[in-house]
């Protein structure tokens, strides 16, 4: 089975986009064939700074790689590397109907919080969706934000296919129930744009200053406590095993349990999660030579992968001639 999912490289990552993609990403490995890719052409959509651009992409490739993705054994690329996918947007814009996009909540979100209402913001899933079909892809791992642009992307391919005969394999989008959106401090959905995240690759201070922020209700310390609806359990428990959480539970629920000792715990516990996954990450970081190898050799791989499909739509749509 192959397996597709990218990730923007703007801004730090939180553990919402680790346990909500990468994490399952990387263990997908074991699973099928998985192509994983940072979306540097969508974070453009965000992001017009090129420096900050340019470093965020090695840094988000430094990730994956620290956090265990193989690049002998997938297929890892920076989404520029591979052009190809430009023309497939273009291809793929002709059987996009408006009124798929306007409807995308993603789009009217971010156009509500005041991003510009630009042509790329609103092409955006377009861009996905060849992203997406270049590649066969049949599963997408994405967290729930993320669902609609693969149904989006379900529909184009419907239309293409029903017009040129079969083209494409129609994807199917892969959200695991369990930890469909990690919340925030706060108790929305931990996100970079609503500043309510706990960042990997930080500081213990900074990590440290981000647990004991997380909001709790004012239910006294001998009170019993309801874990379903307590933000630090439920961010606790992403990182716990079956048996663990359920005493941690019954440590709720019997009353005398403080959240300022629950959140020390969760700290410790963050900090001990990610201490050598964050060496390995400045150890490739240091080392930009290797780096910029592996990527060129993902970058090949799916140039290949690429070029089969693109020659394919170009006799298909009358392009080659
Ligand atoms: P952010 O919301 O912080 O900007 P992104 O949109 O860059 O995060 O998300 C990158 C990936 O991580 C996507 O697959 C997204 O669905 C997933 N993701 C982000 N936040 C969460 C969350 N709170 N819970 C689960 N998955 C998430
Ligand atoms: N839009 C996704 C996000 O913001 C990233 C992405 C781009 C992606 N292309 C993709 C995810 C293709 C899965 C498949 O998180």
């Amino acid at each position: 089975m192959r397996i597709l999912s990218g990730i923007q490289p703007s801004g730090t990552l939180h553990i919402g986009n680790y346990f909500g993609m990468m994490k399952k990403m990387i263990e997908y490995q074991e699973q099928g064939e998985l192509f994983c890719f940072i979306a540097n052409y969508h974070a453009m959509t965000s992001l017009s700074d090129g420096k900050a651009l340019a470093k965020g992409t090695m840094e988000a490739a430094a990730n994956f790689l620290a956090l265990g993705l193989d690049p002998e054994q997938s297929t890892f690329w920076v989404q520029s590397d591979v052009p190809e996918v430009q023309e497939l947007t273009w291809f793929l814009s002709n059987f996009t109907p408006m009124g798929l996009l306007e409807r995308c909540h993603s789009y009217k979100d971010k156009v509500s919080k005041g991003i510009p209402a630009n042509h790329g913001l609103f092409a955006y899933p377009v861009l996905m969706a060849a992203d997406i079909l270049m590649f066969n892809s049949e599963k997408v791992p994405v967290g729930k934000d993320q669902k609609q642009h693969v149904e989006v992307t379900r529909d184009i391919a419907l239309k293409v296919n029903n017009h040129y005969g079969d083209i494409f394999t129609i994807p199917e989008p892969d959200i695991d129930d369990e930890v469909a959106t990690v919340p925030g401090l706060d108790g929305q959905k931990m996100s970079k744009s609503y500043g309510n995240t706990i960042d990997l690759f930080q500081s213990e201070k900074q990590l440290r200053k981000q647990i004991m922020r997380i909001v709790t209700d004012p239910t006294p310390v001998e009170d019993p406590k309801n874990p379903d609806t307590c933000n630090v359990f439920q961010i606790f428990r992403l990182f716990l095993p079956q048996e663990e959480q359920a005493a941690l539970r019954a440590r709720y629920t019997a009353g005398g349990l403080s959240y300022g000792e629950v959140k020390q715990e969760l700290f410790e516990t963050v900090r001990d999660y990610f201490i050598p996954f964050t060496a390995r990450r400045n150890a490739i970081l240091e080392d930009k030579e290797t780096l910029h190898k592996t990527l060129d050799m993902g970058a090949q791989k799916a140039r290949y992968a690429a070029s089969k499909v693109m020659r394919k739509i170009r006799k298909r749509a009358g392009l080659a001639y």
